[in-house]
């Protein structure tokens, strides 16, 4: 077992349900994909309290290495503005530099579909080669999208097509689609039509 799979196995997999639970943890300054440690433990802290949204964490002790998060969808992007948006959660991941590769990201993920929380909703990852930290593949991208891959699809996310224009602006960006127990069909096929609605590409 490498170094950081000893790493991945020293550490917390939960559903973080209440945000008084996640006031008592910090952030990793790892933590810096999306924006600066401080302000994206602040801005998750934020989103929690809010109530529409899911949490998992991987910690060590009080110190968080890693997260999944599922918000409601924005409503400025295509599928946040329709009537099924309630239904819908946008899922994002990371996990500080030095606990990445021992599937600290996958169990992560695992924590919040084994507790069930996905399940009353659509949950999709938006997949944008410009939050990608490619150094973990010696700056290829492709690899890059088949580790991310790796993370998601043994938890039923789907590649899906899509016109979304902020996923076509690269070929290397994805959009991966996990349907929970709870959806019905109509629900299903609305989102689907929502990926490919040509009427909402503004080109
Ligand atoms: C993407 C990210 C969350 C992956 O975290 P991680 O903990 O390394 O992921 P995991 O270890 O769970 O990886 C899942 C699989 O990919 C493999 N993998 C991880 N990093 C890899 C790498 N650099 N090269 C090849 N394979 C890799 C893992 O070994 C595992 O493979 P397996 O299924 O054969 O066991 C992490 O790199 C990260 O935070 N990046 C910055 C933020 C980001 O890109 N977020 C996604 C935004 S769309």
């Amino acid at each position: 077992m490498s170094e950081r799979s000893v790493k991945a196995e020293a550490l917390t997999f939960e559903l973080v349900k209440d945000a008084e639970i996640f006031r008592s943890y910090h952030f990793d300054e790892g933590l810096h994909a999306f924006r600066p440690a401080p302000r994206q433990y602040a801005a998750v802290l934020e989103l929690l309290v809010d109530g529409q949204t899911l949490l998992s964490v991987a910690r060590k002790a009080d110190l968080v290495v890693g997260y999944v998060i599922a918000t409601p969808a924005d409503p400025r992007e295509r599928w946040g503005n329709t009537p099924i948006a309630p239904l819908l959660r946008d899922t994002s991941v990371e996990v500080s530099k030095s606990y990445r590769h021992g599937g600290t990201a996958r169990r992560t993920l695992g924590a919040m579909v084994e507790a069930g929380a996905l399940e009353p909703y659509i949950a999709f990852a938006t997949c944008f080669s410009w939050h990608w930290d490619l150094s973990e593949t010696n700056g290829d991208p492709w690899r890059y999208r088949e580790m991310l891959y790796n993370v998601f699809a043994p938890y039923d996310f789907v590649l899906t097509p899509t016109n979304e224009p902020n996923l076509t602006e690269s070929p290397v960006n994805m959009l991966l689609v996990r349907y929970g127990s709870g959806v019905d069909a109509e629900v299903r096929e609305t989102f689907q039509a929502l990926c490919r609605d040509t009427s909402r590409d503004p080109y």
